[in-house]
């Protein structure tokens, strides 16, 4: 078995050598019509014959390991990838710190793995359900090829994960991928697991958003899984994480693209005050003040994603050598935490403050604080863009007490500046920091397709270059003759 280059002969691409597998394989194939059957009625719709540029893994050669044709999407090769195993690999962390790792789910842990298994599962559909609107109203090809990238790669994610379930779980293996299937996004009886992956994406600047912040906690969580003791888990993970970062790429210059087209029109009509909404909006682009509340909901919604600060379940499944740290190898520490502290944002008296916490059962909030450094940086990108149209506006993350479901911060108000507010001054205030209905109708309003070659929706600029390097009038998409 070659694990670099996949093997393509079998109906399912892998480099696992499903081939000779031949009861994970039979499982796989009868998971796969259910599979097909999920993603015509549930992904992208009213696009599954058009022809689509597609990216697909045919290697995991960090060098190259992508190929781009035309496909139809059902017809995609969702193959199953793990990348190199590493020679001698050791538990990086935890209890079983420096024993080397596991190829067999070890027994005592093996109900905590499944979960974190189907946790991760659970969100690579979700997303595609999400989204499955959105190619009828995109800005131009070259973003409609670029969701329904963002979309297979998701399903190939919940390959990923089924591979694991069906070749380490048995039984409830298979019974927890058969209902990975049966969830959906939004639903009132069956709803995905995580709540952000229950809202509705229902316009292009909530995609761009998403994919900038909740696919970057996916990316999180993928690399605190990549850091497993249990070897197949990781090896998948590490190679989730190099398709995951086009989604954030997506993400980032989505919303780079909207600033730049905002700053650009405001600039030509000479409009200075960035606060003008009215006169922004009439020249068809998304005024900044919108950006910063849009950007203020996602990446709320998106720190609920990493649970309680302090967590038991967190502390025992990095003890236990399953989930580590972010990039745990780089850490210079005993990487058992057994002795340490970490400090966590509290409500101390009605008021924030910092307290130590055993690290151990603060690992949550330090994926966080990872979380949070990461999505500054994109922010810091996005503020360059502003300034260099000579725009005056400075988008800002939201102090993390803001708008909380999950967590220490769940049934208190707070402003994006963190001060404490009671229910009636949050009710008075929240519409000058969240999007209202009135501003998600007049996104709604611009969202008028595009579908010319080399052509771009007014709200959003042309990205700088193509994909794959094709040139800017490059058919990205043949929709259906
Ligand atoms: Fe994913
Ligand atoms: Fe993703």
């Amino acid at each position: 078995m070659n694990v670099i280059n996949v093997d393509y002969s079998t109906k399912i691409p892998n480099n696992v050598g499903l081939t000779e597998d031949r009861t994970v394989l039979r499982a796989l194939e009868s998971w796969h019509p259910g599979y097909i059957d999920w993603w015509k009625t549930m992904g992208p719709e009213g696009f599954q014959e058009a022809l689509v540029y597609l990216r697909t893994a045919v290697s995991v050669d960090p060098k190259g390991w992508a190929k781009f044709d035309y496909v139809r999407m059902p017809e995609y090769r969702w193959g199953i990838l793990l990348a190199p195993a590493e020679d001698g690999r050791k538990i990086p962390f935890g209890r079983h710190y420096g024993e080397p790792v596991w190829q067999e789910v070890p027994g005592e842990y093996r109900a905590m793995l499944r979960r974190l298994v189907v946790i991760q599962g659970d969100t690579e559909p979700a997303s595609v359900e999400q989204q499955r609107h959105l190619g009828k109203t995109a800005p131009s090809l070259y973003d409609l090829r670029n969701v329904f990238q963002v979309n297979v790669e998701e399903g190939r994610h919940l390959w990923a994960m089924v591979y694991i379930l069906q070749k380490y779980f048995g039984r409830d293996g298979r019974e927890e991928a058969g209902e990975l299937l049966q969830r959906r996004s939004g639903s009132a009886d069956k709803p995905r697991m995580l709540g952000a992956f229950n809202e509705a994406t229902p316009d292009w600047l909530s995609f761009f958003m998403f994919t900038f912040f909740t696919d970057r906690d996916g990316k999180m969580q993928l690399e605190s899984l990549a850091q497993s003791g249990f070897d197949p888990l990781s090896r998948t993970c590490r190679f989730m994480l190099t398709e995951e970062a086009h989604h954030m790429f997506v993400g980032e210059t989505g919303v780079g693209r909207i600033l730049q087209r905002t700053c650009e029109a405001m600039k030509q009509a000479g409009i200075e005050d960035v606060h003008a909404i009215d006169k922004v909006r009439a020249l068809g682009v998304i005024d900044l003040p919108t950006m910063q509340k849009k950007l203020n909901l996602h990446y709320s919604l998106s720190l609920d994603l990493f649970g309680s600060e302090v967590s038991t379940n967190a502390a025992n499944s990095y003890n236990a050598g399953l989930k580590g740290r972010f990039q745990e190898t780089k850490i210079e520490d005993d990487h058992r935490l057994e002795s340490s502290t970490y400090p966590v944002l509290k409500l101390v008296d009605g008021e924030i403050k910092r307290v130590d916490e055993p690290a151990l059962t603060a690992i949550n909030m330090r994926l966080r604080d990872d979380y949070t450094a990461d999505c500054q940086r994109g922010l810091d990108r996005w503020s360059k863009i502003i300034e260099r149209t000579g725009v005056d506006f400075k988008l800002k993350l939201p102090h993390v007490a803001f708008n909380r479901e999950i967590g220490e911060f769940r049934d208190i108000n707070a402003s994006p500046d963190g001060q404490l507010l009671d229910d009636a001054s949050w009710q008075r205030e929240k519409g000058k920091w969240l999007p209202s209905a009135a501003d998600g109708d007049f996104i709604a309003s611009l969202m008028k397709p595009v579908r010319d070659r080399g052509q771009f929706a007014g709200w959003i600029a042309p990205p700088r270059v193509g994909i794959d390097n094709k040139p800017g009038d490059f058919e990205y998409v043949k929709l259906a003759a």
